[in-house]
Parts: C-alpha cells; sequence; structure tokens
C-alpha cells in the first residue's frame, strides 16, 4: 500500500488548560488554542475531559463543540459519567482511554482483553448516538482483534512506548510493533490513528507508516506554542509530518 499524501492532525489543547488551572483563572483560553490549532493547519481538536478534571473543563468542551470548524475528538475514560457527558456534548469522535488519578499522563493503552465487557457496553452507546469511536490501545494483536470484536470503528495506537525508546534497536523495535498492528488493523477495517509523546523529532517515521489516517498531538505543539505561537506551532508539525508522508519506509527515518 502506498503511503497516503495526506494525514489528519488532531491536536490536542489540554496542556492550554493546564497553564490556566496553574492559577485556575481564565487564562490562557484553550478554545481561543483550538480556534487558532485550526488556522495552523489541525483537521481535529482533541481534549481529555479528566475525572479530576486536572485540565479541561466541561464548558471548554462545550464551547469548543460550538465554536470549531475542526472535527472533535473527546478522550475519555470508559465510565456512565463521561458516557453521558458525550451523549450530551455530541463530538465527532470519542477515544477510550484508561484512565488512573495518580498518573502524569495516559500511561499505556486500554486493557481490552480484560476490559471486554464494560468497553463495549460504552462504546456501543456511543456508536448508536452516531459518534465514531476509537480505542486506544498498545500496538499488540489480541488488543487490536479484541477493538475488532467490540466493533469500535478506529483504533488509536499507543506511540509512547516508541517516543521513550532510547536505543535505535528499541526504536526500530517498537516501529516494527506499530506498523505490523497498523496493517493487521487496516485489513480487519478498522481505521488506525496514533499517538503519545510524538514530537518535531520523532513524527515522521510514525507518519510514514501507510495505513496511519490520524495522529494526536499535544504537549510538544502546546510547549512550542508558548514560543512561537499557536498557529505556527501547528504549521511546523504539519511540515514533519508531511516529511514523513513523503513517499519510502519509516525505516528510513532511524
Ligand atoms: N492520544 C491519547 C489517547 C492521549 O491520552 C494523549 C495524551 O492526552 C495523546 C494522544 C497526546 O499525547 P501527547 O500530549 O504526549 O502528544
Amino acid at each position: 500500500m502506498k503511503a497516503e499524501p495526506m494525514l489528519r492532525l488532531g491536536v490536542n489543547i489540554d496542556h492550554v488548560a493546564t497553564v490556566r488551572q496553574a492559577r485556575r483563572g481564565h487564562h490562557p483560553d484553550p478554545v481561543i488554542a483550538a480556534g487558532l490549532a485550526v488556522v495552523g493547519g489541525a483537521s481535529g481538536i482533541t481534549v481529555h475531559l479528566r475525572e479530576d478534571r486536572r485540565h479541561i473543563q466541561e464548558r471548554d468542551v462545550r464551547l469548543v463543540r460550538a465554536t470549531t470548524t475542526a472535527c472533535l475528538n473527546l478522550e475519555m475514560a470508559a465510565v456512565e459519567e463521561m458516557c453521558r457527558f458525550a451523549l450530551d456534548v455530541r463530538p465527532d469522535e470519542a477515544t477510550l482511554v484508561p484512565e488512573k488519578r495518580e498518573e502524569l499522563t495516559t500511561e499505556g493503552g486500554l486493557d481490552l482483553v480484560t476490559h471486554e465487557r464494560a468497553v463495549r457496553e460504552i462504546a456501543a452507546r456511543l456508536l448508536d448516538a452516531g459518534i465514531l469511536v476509537s480505542l486506544f490501545i498498545d500496538p499488540n494483536p489480541r488488543q487490536v482483534e479484541a477493538a475488532h470484536r467490540i466493533k469500535a470503528q478506529a483504533i488509536e495506537l499507543q506511540t509512547g512506548s516508541y517516543s521513550e525508546a532510547t536505543t535505535r534497536e528499541d526504536r526500530k523495535a517498537r516501529l516494527v510493533e506499530l506498523a505490523e498492528a497498523a496493517l493487521m488493523a487496516h485489513q480487519l477495517g478498522l481505521r488506525v490513528h496514533a499517538g503519545h509523546g510524538l514530537d518535531y523529532q520523532n513524527v515522521q517515521a510514525v507518519a510514514a507508516i501507510p495505513q496511519l489516517e490520524e495522529l494526536n498531538i499535544g504537549h510538544s505543539i502546546v510547549s512550542r506554542s508558548i514560543l512561537v505561537g499557536m498557529e505556527q506551532a501547528v504549521r511546523q508539525m504539519r511540515q514533519a509530518m508531511d516529511q514523513g508522508r513523503g513517499g519510502g519506509s519509516w525505516e528510513r527515518f532511524i
């Protein structure tokens, strides 16, 4: 399969809200950041409404829903409270993620093999409401098979292990896992997204995996936006992704 020229970029604006919550005030407003991200070339806006509301607030999700021209992707735990919220706000897409109060950020993918029933139940209610359901999973064939059994339309492959690899061998091994999982999911008819820990240096190899349709990227873009502005930070990430999609295997980047 040839690499598609275009890969969608979902910009995760959670950490704009993290800066605001440092003072529990009004600035910077993630809703304005969402607008500027779209001007810079984002195809989607991603927000994670966490149980502890440490960054994104319900108000942010509702205002982005009302104002963005891009696709809204709500990251959420597969629990009753969040399911009700999603059914009320109606994001275009819901990405189900594991959530622990004590973690700094999402650690690893959902274990669908253990939690298949609970995830299936929440996914079915979201699907019935016309919301595209994506499951955040590790690049592992058993998890991909379970996502297919659950009848999700998409998976988001967890790229955190790749991003944290410190040697060339490890990076290569993690990319092989991602490429194999992406191919398997695509053959099963799932849409394939990826994200977590991607930055301006490591995104090219992931973007070169031809089955990927969407990358969700937050921390690196928001960090750069503090220095160069959101619009410019998104443009530069788009350029890095397009460099990866330029043709040829991901192996040219390791
Ligand atoms: N995808 C998922 C499912 C996530 O939970 C996160 C972090 O909220 C991201 C992508 C973005 O990760 P990062 O902020 O490291 O780019």
